[in-house]
């Protein structure tokens, strides 16, 4: 299949992610069959589709005519045959549960065309394991939009263990024709870059927290002082509490179990406060967006700790051949979580022997195997 041969796009899952994929497929021009499980969900992926394109028309972003239509090529579904019967492209944006991605899979393998690519925005499970249960892995690939979709540059395109180089050119391309900036993830590895690189610092985070060194609020005002869009904390409400609760199960079991959820975290998903989509987790997200104080940034937390255990497990994936490229790990991490540099940015200017050594103590100090400091961090020159 070419890049041209690609009219029909099928987006399994209408949640935070499946919507705002779909409305970047309609914006790239495709004609877009979007399904889920119950019509109150479909119904709701619409309305934002809606929503969203109706502020880029009030943004003069797209022109009103373009904007009517964009809602004329989108078509709902329940019924997972009807959606996918004659799409070319197929992006599956379901809970970040394998078993429920697995079962997917295996009901697209038979419903979609047999030429049809069956991709997964999967954010961390490994894309070699979804695919085993279709009869075309050399057809499986991992397509990893960041939120919100729409706005968000960066797409991850993974590399399944059978994933074909047609397969991954044509993401690739595709990726780029939907006007994002793809990079290409060469091993199918746990949380691939951006979420890998982030792993350690939710342990850190926490450990900050249970330690009583900073509270949430206070990290958020310190890392939003300095630039950054969201704080990590209410980042992690943003995206949903139990993404981000599964997505530390799964690095857990397949990395070491200090990458396991920490306690509040659990704490919030019994009581049912996932964030933003519940209007409450570590903030009250009821009357919007959480006016974060900046007064309060504190500065007994110190942002040097987070990057250097992020510069040193990038550098892990370097050594893992999760990438060749360094410049490519910096570009998601900017692109992916609108930074302002990348870690191998600034690791030339803070300098490898400080980081390393920052690493050294810190595993020290909190007894944390993952932050040590690895041959590549020591050696530095990257
Ligand atoms: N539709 C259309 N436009 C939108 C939009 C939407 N749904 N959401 C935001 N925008 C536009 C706004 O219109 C605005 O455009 P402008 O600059 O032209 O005015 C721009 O995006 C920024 O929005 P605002 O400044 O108005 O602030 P918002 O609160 O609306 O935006 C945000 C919030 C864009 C989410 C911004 O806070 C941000 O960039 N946060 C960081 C997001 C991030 O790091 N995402 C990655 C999460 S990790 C992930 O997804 C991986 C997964 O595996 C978990």
């Amino acid at each position: 299949m070419k890049l041209e041969d690609i009219k029909k796009i099928a987006v399994v899952g209408a949640g935070d992610m499946g919507h705002g994929i779909a409305e970047v497929a309609l914006l790239a021009g495709y004609k877009v069959a979007l399904r889920d499980v119950e019509q109150r969900f479909v119904d709701k992926g619409l309305q934002r589709i809606g929503e969203s394109l109706a502020r880029l028309a009030r943004k003069k972003r797209v022109s009103e005519e373009d904007r009517r239509e964009m809602m004329g090529k989108i078509e709902t579904f329940i019924d997972l045959g009807e959606a996918v019967k004659d799409a070319d492209f197929v992006i599956e944006a379901v809970p970040e549960v394998m078993d429920i991605k697995k079962r997917v899979f295996l009901e697209l393998d038979k419903l979609a065309p047999n030429d049809a690519l069956l991709a997964s925005n999967s954010s961390n499970m490994s894309i070699t394991e979804i695919a085993s249960v279709t009869s075309r892995p050399e057809k499986v690939v991992g397509m990893h939009f960041f939120n919100p979709a729409v706005v968000m540059k960066l797409v991850e395109v993974i590399k399944g263990d059978e994933t074909s180089e047609e397969t991954m050119q044509l993401t690739l391309d595709l990726a780029t024709r939907m006007n994002k900036l793809p990079v290409r993830v060469e091993k199918d590895s746990v949380g691939f870059i951006y979420n890998r690189i982030g792993a350690p610092g939710l342990i850190l985070l926490g450990a900050i927290v249970d330690r009583g060194i900073a509270t949430p609020e206070e990290i958020d005002a310190r890392l939003k002082h300095m630039g950054m869009p969201m704080g990590p904390y209410e980042l992690m409400d943003y995206v949903g509490l139990d993404i981000v609760y599964h997505s530390s199960l799964y690095v857990a079991e397949r990395l070491s179990a200090e990458y396991g959820p920490p306690e509040w975290l659990q704490e919030k998903i019994e009581a049912g406060d996932l964030g933003k989509k519940t209007g409450k987790g570590i903030y009250d997200w009821s009357r919007g967006r959480p006016a974060i104080d900046l007064s309060r940034a504190k500065e007994d937390f110190d942002p040097t700790d987070l990057i250097a255990i992020q510069v040193n497990e990038a550098t892990k994936l370097l050594e893992e051949g999760v990438t060749k490229n360094p410049d490519d790990i910096d570009k998601v991490m900017i692109h992916g979580g609108r930074a302002a540099f990348g870690p191998f940015q600034l690791a030339r200017g803070i300098g490898y022997d400080k980081l390393a050594r920052r690493c050294e103590e810190l595993a020290r100090e909190y007894g944390v195997e993952a932050f040590r400091p690895t041959e590549t961090l020591k050696k530095g020159n990257i």
